[in-house]
C-alpha cells in the first residue's frame, strides 16, 4: 500500500512567526486527518528550526522547498542538506516549476541536489509536470516522461523509497485553473506506468504521486478519488489551517 498525503508548499509567504502560528493551528487539527494521510509543511529555510520544534512529537512533518546542490563550502546564500537536517528537516522538495522558470534549476542539478539529500536523509518531493504551451501542443506526455528519465532514472528502487513525485501542471499553479481529476489521473497512471517500465510494477505501484496546482477544499475530493492520485501538493490553500486541514481530510 502506498502512502497518502498532503503536503503544503508554503513558497516565499509567512514571516517566521506567522508561519509558527500556521503551524500550530495545523497541529492543533491535525488529529482530525484520517491516520494513514501523512501530512508535511515545507517553510521557507528561516523558519525550519523554530517550526522543527513546533512539529516535535506530532504527525506534522517538516519540508524544506530546496537544498544546495554542493555539499558545503564557498556558495554564498545557499543552503546544504546537513543544514536542513540539523534543524530536523525531514523532506526537501526538489523541482518545483518556480525554481525551474526562475532559478535554473535544470533536470542535471537535480540529480545532484536529489543524491545528495537521499545521502543525508531526507525525504524529495521531486516535482514534474508542463507548461501551457506544451499542453496545448499534446505534449504533456512527452514532458513529463522526460523529466523523469532524465532524474529519476538515476536511482535505485530502493532509493526510490525515499521519493514522491509531484506532477504540478505549471498551468494550473496559483492560477484558480485546476486540471480535471480525469486529466491529473491520466497523467499519474502515464507516469506510474514509465516508473513500471523502468522499475518493474511493485516499485511503480508503491510510489507516491501527487496533484498540485488550485488544488483547494472543493475540488480535492475528487482528485483524490482517482486511482493513481495519492495526496496534493498545496500552494496557496496550505496558508489558511482550515483549508490545509480540509483538504488532507478529503480522504
Ligand atoms: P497552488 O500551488 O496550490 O497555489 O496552485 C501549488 C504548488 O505550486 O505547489
Amino acid at each position: 500500500m502506498r502512502k497518502k498525503i498532503v503536503a503544503g508548499n508554503w513558497k516565499m509567504n509567512t514571516t517566521c512567526q506567522e508561519g509558527m502560528e500556521l503551524a500550530k493551528a495545523v497541529v492543533a487539527k491535525a488529529g482530525e486527518v484520517p491516520a494513514n494521510v501523512g501530512l508535511i509543511v515545507a517553510a521557507p529555510f528561516t523558519h525550519l528550526c523554530c517550526l522543527s520544534e513546533v512539529l516535535e512529537g506530532t504527525r506534522v512533518e517538516l519540508s524544506a522547498q530546496n537544498c544546495a546542490d554542493h555539499a558545503s563550502g564557498a556558495y554564498t546564500g545557499e543552503v546544504s542538506v546537513s543544514m536542513l537536517k540539523s534543524v530536523g528537516c525531514q523532506w526537501t522538495i526538489l523541482g518545483h516549476s518556480e525554481r525551474r522558470q526562475y532559478y535554473g534549476e535544470t533536470d542535471e542539478k537535480l540529480v545532484v541536489k536529489t543524491k545528495l539529500a537521499l545521502e543525508a536523509g531526507l525525504g524529495v518531493i521531486l516535482c514534474v509536470g508542463e507548461n501551457l504551451d506544451e499542453r496545448e501542443a499534446g505534449k504533456h506526455f512527452d514532458i513529463c516522461k522526460t523529466q523523469i528519465e532524465n532524474v529519476l532514472f538515476n536511482f535505485t528502487a530502493e532509493e526510490l523509497k525515499s521519493i514522491v513525485i509531484a506532477y504540478e501542471p505549471v498551468w494550473a499553479i496559483g492560477t484558480g485553473k485546476t486540471a480535471t481529476a480525469a486529466q491529473a489521473e491520466e497523467i499519474h497512471a502515464f507516469i506510474r506506468k514509465v516508473l513500471a517500465d523502468k522499475f518493474g510494477a511493485q516499485v511503480a505501484d508503491d510510489m507516491t504521486i501527487l496533484y498540485g496546482g488550485s488544488c483547494k477544499p472543493s475540488n480535492a475530493a475528487e482528485l483524490f478519488a482517482q486511482p493513481d492520485i495519492d495526496g496534493g501538493l498545496i500552494g496557496g490553500a496550505s496558508l489558511k489551517a482550515d483549508d490545509f486541514l480540509a483538504i488532507a481530510k478529503a480522504y
